[in-house]
């Protein structure tokens, strides 16, 4: 028996080796740390239970009958992040580069499989060269095999990313499909086919970094949501985000018990909104000032920053919030802001978590870059989301709501549950300027005509009282007491429930 067991302890302790010494201190020469101590910071102190540690390659080719190390690649297994099971992957970069053999991808789906059942998120570690070359297309059908699972675990599980190192050709689809996706800076980076194809291919001389570093997809493409100076970072953002969400579509979001009163008033957003219409000001301040603590976790903050999406609690319940940003493009719609909070508005919706909606919209962004590049159908997204979306919803208008846009930012139209607008708020097909410019256009010339018949405009239209007089708004509202408005209708549709006519799915404008 004493045999057998330090039989195991050796076979244990060589898996906890993965690559070797030499491997692992050139990981962390790059300021990365390994697959175990990743995890170890992930989850909660000894809550780790690893899974498939013995697993090796079945590969023969190329010496590899020679070369096998138990793990292949990948730790997985399930632990605890403050209490709540999560499931987890982390690629180990020592063992073949973190390259996905066949059996890298069987403990990857195997982990998603019981996460499934068990109702947990799974958190993915990526650090990987792709494809374990030596396998072909062994190793391809793994990839499949985990964009399957990811897919079918869309909207019943949350699922989470972290690129950790490099994640290239059919690697980066994994990630894609998933919920959330966090990126290092400096040591990661995605991209389809690497700056050599690209400069064979378009001539284009680019850097990894540029093409597909952090800064890259956390600005440019929104790819990824956030991006952290560091591994530890990135770890402890990843506990924090999933304090925020449910662990599976079967429950709720998780509590956290509230010290901010439901009806604390705050005076200074009476003056938030300037007297000038075209003076922006910082919605992060509505968001700020109406959450519980003030605490929020913004994704995506350097993409499309015309529209903010975050977390954050209401009376100690998780929302999510979609506001306009009136200090970005005058917080106009357009296709990345749509799409950025489109698949918010889903992730949502899929997950029982209220989405709460602050407006101030002057339109969508006009343009040929914005036509050509298909708004119709990009802004056509955000519409369907909200649409969609039965989660309780309550908006409010802080000023602009014009045209399409007040349509789309869940207006009463489409199922708004509590529909508020501030004292300020100006609900209209355009802006006075623009408005009396094609009704009047014959006085156009006459600039005193013009300024009065914007004034007459302006009085009749830029109010929210006659979207009020049709019940299109519930109640309009002093900005003080936004917080507790909310809280109030929260807690009114804490029991809500709306179905959607069956099908079995249906077809988003993509
Ligand atoms: N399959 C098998 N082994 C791989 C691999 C892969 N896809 N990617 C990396 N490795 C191995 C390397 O052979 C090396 O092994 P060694 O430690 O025994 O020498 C080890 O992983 C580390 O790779 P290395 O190239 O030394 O690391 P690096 O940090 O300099 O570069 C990459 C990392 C990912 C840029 C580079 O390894 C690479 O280009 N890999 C191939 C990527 C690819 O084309 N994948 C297939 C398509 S998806």
């Amino acid at each position: 028996m004493e045999d057998i067991i330090r039989q195991l302890d050796l076979k244990r302790a060589a898996a906890r080796l993965g690559g070797g010494e030499a491997r692992i201190a050139a990981q962390h020469a790059k300021g990365k740390l390994t697959a175990r101590e990743r995890i170890e910071l992930l989850l909660d102190p000894d809550s780790f239970e690893e899974w498939d540690m013995f697993v090796e390659h079945r590969c023969t080719d190329f010496g590899m009958a020679e070369q096998r190390v138990p793990g292949d690649g990948v730790v997985t297994g399930y632990g605890t992040v403050n209490g709540r099971v999560v499931f987890v992957f982390s690629q180990d970069f020592t063992v073949f580069g973190g390259s996905l053999s066949e059996s890298h991808a069987e403990k990857i789906c195997k982990i998603m499989d019981h996460a499934m059942k068990a109702g947990a998120p799974v958190i993915g570690l990526n650090d990987s060269g792709g494809a374990r070359i030596q396998e072909g297309v062994a190793a391809l059908g793994g990839y499949a095999d985990v964009f399957q699972k990811n897919v079918l675990a869309s909207g019943v599980i949350p699922q989470i990313s972290l690129i950790m190192g490099p994640c290239a050709g059919g690697a980066v689809y994994s990630p894609a499909i998933t919920d959330f996706l966090f990126m290092v800076k400096d040591s990661s980076y995605m991209f389809v086919t690497g700056p050599d194809v690209v400069k064979t291919v378009t001539h284009e001389e680019v850097t990894a970094e540029e093409l597909g570093g952090a800064v890259t997809h956390t600005s440019k493409s929104g790819v990824a949501d956030l991006a952290f100076e560091n591994d530890v970072e990135a770890l402890m953002m990843v506990r924090r985000l999933i304090g925020f969400i449910p662990s599976s579509n079967r429950e709720k979001p998780p509590t956290v018990p509230p010290f901010d009163p439901t009806d604390r008033v705050d005076h200074s957003l009476d003056t938030l909104v300037p007297d000038n219409p075209n003076q922006p000001y910082d919605m992060k301040e509505l968001i700020e000032k109406t959450v519980d603590d003030g605490d929020f976790f913004e994704l995506q903050p350097d993409h499309a920053k015309n529209i903010i999406i975050c977390f954050a609690r209401m009376d100690g319940q998780t929302v999510g919030i979609v506001a306009n940003q009136p200090m970005v493009l005058a917080g106009c719609l357009d296709i990345k802001s749509s799409i950025k909070a489109a698949r918010f508005i889903r992730f949502c919706d899929a997950f029982q978590i209220p989405v709460i909606t602050f407006v101030d919209v002057p339109g969508f962004l006009p343009g040929t870059a914005q036509e050509f590049g298909g708004i119709i159908k990009h802004g056509a997204k955000l519409l369907y989301a909200y649409a969609e979306c039965t989660v309780p919803k309550v908006t409010v208008i802080t000023r602009k709501a014009y045209g399409g846009a007040y349509d789309v930012m869940a207006s009463k139209h489409l199922r708004g549950d509590v529909n508020f607008a501030w004292p300020s708020a100006e609900i209209a097909v355009m802006g006075p300027k623009g408005a009396v410019e094609i009704i009047f256009r014959k006085d156009i010339g006459d600039a005193e005509k013009i300024a009065q018949r914007t004034e007459e405009y302006r009085e009749k239209f830029a109010n929210p009282f006659i979207a009020g007089r049709r019940g299109f708004i519930d109640d309009v509202i002093m900005p003080h007491e936004t917080r507790r408005r909310i809280c109030r209708s929260l807690a009114m549709l804490k029991d809500k429930k709306l179905e959607n006519p069956w099908r079995k799915h249906g077809n988003i404008p993509l």
